[in-house]
């Protein structure tokens, strides 16, 4: 009998911990619950070791996602699996046995907010896996340094790095690659890494082997405005909440964390800001930018003062090459046909729908796929335990696109 009572009390604390009111419309809200409550909980221990000066917290969340997560290469009857280096970047490489001719190759790097998880997790390792048997292409998964020992612009130039070997004909001819189908992929940090990475290289006049296609999931973009409608709508959505991905960048820029509740405020990019021109500030005007249907009734939070200067003193803020929302439209239009996937639960659904609509307005061709049900990192989730829907629908897309486009 008291055992009974323990258990039905335990159960309903567990209960209370796991529970969170979604927005309705979310895909399988119990299993995001379920997600979000592991994820608090790696995040909660992880404080309290920083607190207690164990360690950094970045370091712990990084060992225990490695400790569950992160698996040796192995091989299979149909993937040749191997751990090497591409331009000194470690990177694990899936090349489909079999088959005769070239085939198309994918350069992908992985999400984690430039600070968190590896190419060689198993949920990578299965999207990797899963690309090659169905696409027949060599996918190259990029394991770029992460903060907090490296900080911007560390993640970009070994990003940088990674494609310029990738592209070498040296590179295309070991590992049997089409030079005329590659592509740069990525998602969340590493949608914006693969995003930079064509804009530097697709205006590279030495290279002579580009990208045929670009594809970005859920990507992050700008980091001038914090308070999209997005980032308004999903405040509270796990699993990426509003404050975590500001912490993020702060930590990709360099910069003390302390400066969180003004960047949450938008003070950062207050009209008071000299670093930032009327152009840039058009480039992420999404009052300008998005469909009236993402809008909605959301205001524009733009501060006439705020923290004057700030913005010299973190350039990383306006540079393209860690927000390339805010590329000019010229490079923009060089750059080759693109896939993005969005979310409506995602505080960065505004990030990949302004890019997009940039992107066309500059001539580009873009397939812009939208889960109205889909929610940030549901794609990396497509797989066992969690076998998210939304995140199976929204890979088989992704596959076909690159099956029908590279
Ligand atoms: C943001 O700037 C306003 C002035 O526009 C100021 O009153 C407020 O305290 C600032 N907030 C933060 C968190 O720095
Ligand atoms: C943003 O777009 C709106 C609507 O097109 C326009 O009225 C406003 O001046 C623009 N603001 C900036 C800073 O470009």
């Amino acid at each position: 009998m008291k055992f009974r009572w323990v258990g039905a009390l335990l159960l309903s604390a567990a209960a209370y911990y796991v529970y969170l009111p979604l927005p309705s419309g979310v895909s399988e809200p119990w299993k995001l619950m379920l997600l979000d409550a592991l994820f608090r909980s790696f995040i909660r221990a992880s404080h309290v070791a920083h607190s207690l000066g164990a360690c950094h917290r970045v370091h712990l969340l990084n060992r225990a996602i490695s400790w569950v997560e992160v698996t040796d290469a192995r091989s299979s009857p149909t993937v040749h699996v191997t751990d090497s280096t591409l331009g000194a970047v470690p990177t694990r490489v899936f090349q489909p046995i079999g088959g005769a001719g070239l085939k198309r190759g994918v350069i992908y790097f992985h999400g984690g907010g430039w600070a968190l998880c590896s190419g060689r997790m198993r949920s990578y390792d299965l999207l990797c896996r899963k690309m090659a048997e169905d696409l027949d292409a060599v996918i190259m998964s990029v394991d770029y340094r992460l903060a907090p020992e490296a900080v911007f612009p560390d993640q970009y130039h070994d990003a940088v790095a990674a494609s310029r070997a990738f592209l070498s004909s040296e590179v295309l001819q070991r590992y049997g690659i089409d030079p005329e189908r590659v592509c740069a992929s990525g998602d969340s940090a590493g949608g914006n890494l693969a995003a930079a990475v064509v804009q530097e290289l697709i205006s590279d006049p030495t290279l002579t082997v580009n990208f045929k296609v670009q594809a970005l999931i859920y990507p992050v973009l700008q980091a001038l405005d914090f308070l999209t409608p997005s980032y308004q709508q999903n405040q509270d959505v796990p699993i990426l909440y509003r404050p975590l991905m500001v912490q993020f960048w702060l930590e990709y820029l360099g910069a003390d964390a302390s400066l969180e509740p003004l960047l949450l405020a938008n003070n950062h990019s207050s009209l008071d800001q000299p670093g930032i021109s009327a152009a840039t500030r058009s480039k992420l005007n999404w009052t300008a930018l998005l469909p009236a249907e993402r809008r909605k009734s959301f205001q524009q939070v733009v501060k006439e003062t705020g923290s004057g200067g700030l913005v010299g003193k973190l350039p990383g803020l306006t540079d393209v090459r860690a927000a390339p929302l805010l590329a000019e439209q010229d490079v923009l239009r060089r750059t080759p046909k693109a896939y993005v996937m969005t979310c409506e639960f995602d505080v960065l659904r505004d990030d990949g729908l302004m890019y997009v609509r940039r992107l066309r307005d500059a001539g580009v061709s873009v397939t812009s796929d939208h889960y109205e049900d889909g929610f940030h990192g549901c794609m990396a989730f497509a797989f066992l335990p969690v076998m998210s829907s939304v995140g199976q629908r929204s890979l088989n897309n992704y596959i076909r696109w690159l099956d029908q486009n590279l």
